[in-house]
């Protein structure tokens, strides 16, 4: 799909891949873009970096509730939703230490926030036979973050989500795309984490990204790739299961040497 004089939404774009993505549609020629946010006054502060194309939104998307109206409150300003882009995500280090509520948190933002914007949206593009949802996943859904197991788990979910999506509801003509970056060089990344230090190895900037993702909606593929080595190595866990996670596990010591086991140091939001 071409982004031109498409009305577009996306969440979580206050900073970083969002913010990002809304100036890459804006500059290809996009009809509306709409920067949504938990943080309005980043919101505000990246619309008013675009211009006039832009429209800041506050949605909080672990809330059915902002979702719903954040959808209504689009159709109502521009008549429809084009292309819907469930960006907004979080992470929280830890594994079975980490607290029911940081799990739930987790899940609600990474994954429920896909479920909430699908609900709302789909109905009308089905209604206009087309449409276009785009899920900010992560390669740890492919692979796994060894840092953090809600946020492997929660993104292994979207990942599911969006294939989901797409398999039922393909055919009515809503095209898919679920992006699966590993390291972009935004505030989630911690560099005093030497996991995230790691990921650093391989990042990219967000602008790279955003242009890795419109280039994949121009495409229309599934699964879009901004680092073309997480291929390779989904590649190398379905060919031998057993292989990929002992590889893993080696390196999980390697670079938690130095650490608590599973220690938690800083989470972001
Ligand atoms: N940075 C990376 O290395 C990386 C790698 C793979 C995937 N991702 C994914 O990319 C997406 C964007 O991450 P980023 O790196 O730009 O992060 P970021 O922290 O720079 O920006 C995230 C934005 O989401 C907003 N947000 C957080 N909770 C929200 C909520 N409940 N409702 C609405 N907005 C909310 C924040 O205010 C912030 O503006 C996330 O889904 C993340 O998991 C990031």
């Amino acid at each position: 799909m071409e982004v031109k004089d498409r009305v577009i939404v996306v969440t979580g774009a206050g900073r970083g891949i969002g913010a990002a993505m809304c100036r890459v549609f804006a500059e290809a020629g996009c009809k509306a873009v709409v920067v949504s946010d938990r943080d309005e006054a980043a919101a505000a502060s990246v619309a008013l970096g675009i211009g006039p194309q832009a429209v800041a939104n506050r949605c909080d998307v672990a809330l059915e509730a902002d979702v719903q109206h954040l959808i209504t409150h689009t159709m109502a300003q521009f008549g429809r939703v084009d292309i819907f882009c469930s960006n907004a995500g979080i992470t929280v280090k830890g594994g079975l230490e980490s607290s029911n509520s940081d799990w739930q948190r987790m899940w609600d933002i990474n994954v429920m926030s896909r479920l909430f914007a699908a609900r709302a949206v789909v109905p009308h593009m089905q209604e206009r036979g087309e449409g276009y949802l785009i899920h900010t996943a992560s390669a740890a859904g492919l692979l796994m973050e060894i840092g953090s197991a809600s946020y492997s788990v929660t993104k292994h979910a979207d990942i599911a989500m969006a294939e989901w999506l797409s398999v039922c509801y393909g055919r009515s003509g809503i095209r898919v795309s679920v992006v699966c970056p590993l390291g972009v060089e935004t505030d989630m990344l911690d560099d005093s984490d030497p996991i995230h230090r790691y990921l650093h190895l391989h990042s990219i900037t967000a602008a790279d990204a955003a242009r890795s993702i419109l280039d994949g909606i121009g495409r229309e593929e599934f699964l879009i790739l901004p680092q073309a080595q997480v291929a390779e190595f989904f590649k190398m866990k379905s060919d031998n299961y057993d292989r990929w996670i002992r590889g893993f596990q080696r390196l999980r010591q390697k670079l938690t040497r130095d650490q608590n086991p599973a220690g938690t140091s800083r989470n972001h939001e």
